[in-house]
């Protein structure tokens, strides 16, 4: 008895010994770690099917963007997000994935993957993929094989309702007036789709679909990827005993759908699986509705994913009445003490699901819009937090103006017309709304040069191009010091050059100021002070002696001068500066 006291105290003592040793080492380990390629990088997201088109068919490919890698080398980005390009019906741009290990081959092949992926880490640019696991495409072998007999090995990848027990329990669906379930004959059942009906939601709850899940990951990060975008994955996990859930949740709609407490050990399975044995980082598309779930997902001790997106900032303006600046700071200024300890964030003013940067939240006539997308990138490239610039906006692309619903192919923008039809809205009011927050905004094709089609392709392009690109393009740009290009330039830089950009504590002054955002990012001796002028009229602050700036240690100005004399300072419109207070 004594001897196995021994035994069990010595067994004890090395347990303990070493969960401390494991602890230490994670504390030591901790600058290393919090300091990471994934915060340093400035990402840039393609659509590819927008980007360039080589073989004339209308539409991007791989070999677009391998023309135009130095391009990318040459804007001062070092990651890449690149949307769904996998074999698909493409019911949904590629968000409905038949064979997550294919190309299709609108894009080109696997061998014109690996050049692409190949001619990126020659130039030092990280390449993120985007997962859409939350659901996969009717045409997906798994979900062939599930809808075929209740008793198929792969009838539990999926949520199937069987029809003798009723009607199935009310589900919102992001895509279909209908709703979330859908009836099919073959085995008398529905089944549950959050977006479309054609993107049966995966049955997480199985772990043989989470396993695929990690399986298919794997074999992209074998390939060489750097990172994992996580589409929609808040919804990923189900109760499934099925509760019933209220109609009219379409605005809260995370808080009724998203984040079951059992995703979060999926994460942390995900995470041993895939993230840990890689140098790959995962980035969640949402962030819960609140800062606990934000926490939840991205805390480095919760080993679950490593960055979020919220949208907050896209909620503030989704109609033609715009936001206000105080919203604005509010919102930048909130998430950023949420995540001023831990966790960290994207900060991103538009991508494939929204309109255009400057059409929202700058101004795009065309006397403000180079100044206005200069100051937007300014302020995106000096924040705390991965800066996401989607394609286009380092030259101020725009939204195009799309009054009639037949112009729309996008099947979100048809499902809401379907729905406010059915639902008698005032129909021109919706196209009103629709016009400017659409999503197709933010598709049109990239803006080479002057020539047909904007140089896209040599052929009919799937998405009309802006007619505004005989002025916006970037062959005109590159010329032009002053461009929104030149300045998107330098502005990489100024971030490469100054990590307080990217690590410094951030400190919002005078939130009331109606036209001026003004903060600060300081980091042991460096301080930097950020002045955005988001008014299209001249606007003047005043700032305390210890902010008081000197002309000479200016890093950036979109305008040639800047109008200060000692703390006082008079913005044009829309300028931008970053300066140095030593
Ligand atoms: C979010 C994607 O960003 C969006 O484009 C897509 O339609 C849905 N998820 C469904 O995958």
């Amino acid at each position: 008895m004594t001897r196995f006291l021994i035994a069990f105290t010595i067994m004890a003592l090395i347990v303990s010994c070493a969960e401390q040793k494991k602890k230490e080492e994670k504390q030591m380990d901790k600058p290393l770690t919090s300091r990471t390629w994934w915060k340093e990088g400035i990402l840039y997201q393609i659509y590819p099917q927008s980007f360039k088109d080589t073989d004339g068919d209308g539409f991007g490919d791989f070999r677009g963007v391998i023309k135009n890698l130095d391009y990318l080398e040459s804007l001062g980005i070092n990651m890449v997000w690149m949307n769904p390009f996998f074999k698909s019906p493409l019911v949904d741009n590629g968000y409905d994935v038949s064979d997550y290990r294919a190309i299709h081959p609108r894009f080109g092949t696997m061998e014109d993957f690996d050049a692409m992926l190949a001619g990126m880490h020659e130039r030092g640019i990280k390449f993120v993929l985007d997962v859409v696991v939350n659901h996969s495409s009717i045409e997906h072998d798994w979900f062939k094989q599930s809808r075929s007999s209740r008793d198929n090995p792969y009838r539990d990848y999926y949520h199937w309702w069987p029809a003798e027990k009723g009607e199935p329990p009310y589900r919102h669906s992001l895509f279909d007036p209908e709703g979330g379930w859908d009836y099919d004959e073959k085995t008398n059942a529905y089944y549950l789709h959050t977006f479309a009906e054609e993107q049966p939601d995966l049955n997480w709850e199985n772990p043989k679909v989470r396993q695929e899940v990690y399986d298919l990951m794997k074999f992209w990060a074998e390939k060489g990827v750097d990172g994992f975008r996580m589409d929609a994955f808040q919804f990923a996990s189900k109760d499934t005993t099925y509760p019933e859930f209220p109609e009219g949740h379409e605005k809260d709609f995370i808080k009724w759908y998203g984040l079951r407490p059992q995703l979060h050990g999926y994460l942390n399975e995900m995470y041993h699986e895939v993230i840990s044995k890689y140098d790959v980082f995962a980035v969640a598309e949402g962030a819960g509705s609140t800062f606990e779930d934000a926490h939840k997902l991205v805390d480095a001790d919760r080993d679950e994913l490593q960055m979020a997106y919220h949208f907050e900032t896209v909620d503030i303006s989704r109609t033609p009445e715009g936001y206000t600046l105080a919203e604005f700071k509010e919102v930048f200024t909130r998430w950023d003490k949420a995540f001023a300890e831990e966790g960290w964030i994207a900060i991103f003013l538009s991508n494939h699901d929204n309109s255009r940067m400057v059409s929202r939240f700058g101004n795009d006539s065309p006397e403000f819009r180079t100044v206005s997308t200069q100051m937007l990138n300014t302020f995106l490239l000096s924040m705390r937090g991965t800066p996401y610039t989607y394609y286009g906006d380092e030259l101020g692309m725009t939204n195009m103006d799309m009054p009639t619903i037949e112009e729309y192919v996008d099947i979100d923008a048809k499902g809401k017309y379907q729905a406010a039809l059915s639902k008698g809205e005032d129909l021109d009011a919706f196209m009103e709304e629709l016009n400017y927050s659409s999503r197709e905004n933010g598709r049109t094709p990239m803006q080479w040069d002057a020539t047909e089609n904007a140089g896209f392709t040599s052929g009919t392009p799937w998405k009309k191009v802006n007619p505004n690109y005989t002025e916006i393009n970037v062959a005109a740009q590159e010329k032009d010091p002053n461009s929104v290009l030149s300045h998107f330039k330098k502005m990489t830089k100024v971030r490469k050059n100054n990590p307080v950009l990217v690590y410094g504590n951030y400190t919002l002054l005078q939130p009331e100021h109606e036209e001026i955002y003004a903060f600060t990012r300081e980091l042991d001796n460096e301080k930097l002070i950020i002045l955005l002028n988001f008014s299209e009229t001249e606007s003047e602050i005043n700032l305390g002696e210890a902010e008081a700036v000197h002309s000479d240690n200016i890093l950036i100005n979109n305008y040639d001068s800047l109008n200060a004399e000692a703390s006082s300072i008079n913005l044009k419109p829309y300028q931008a500066v970053v300066i140095s207070l030593k």
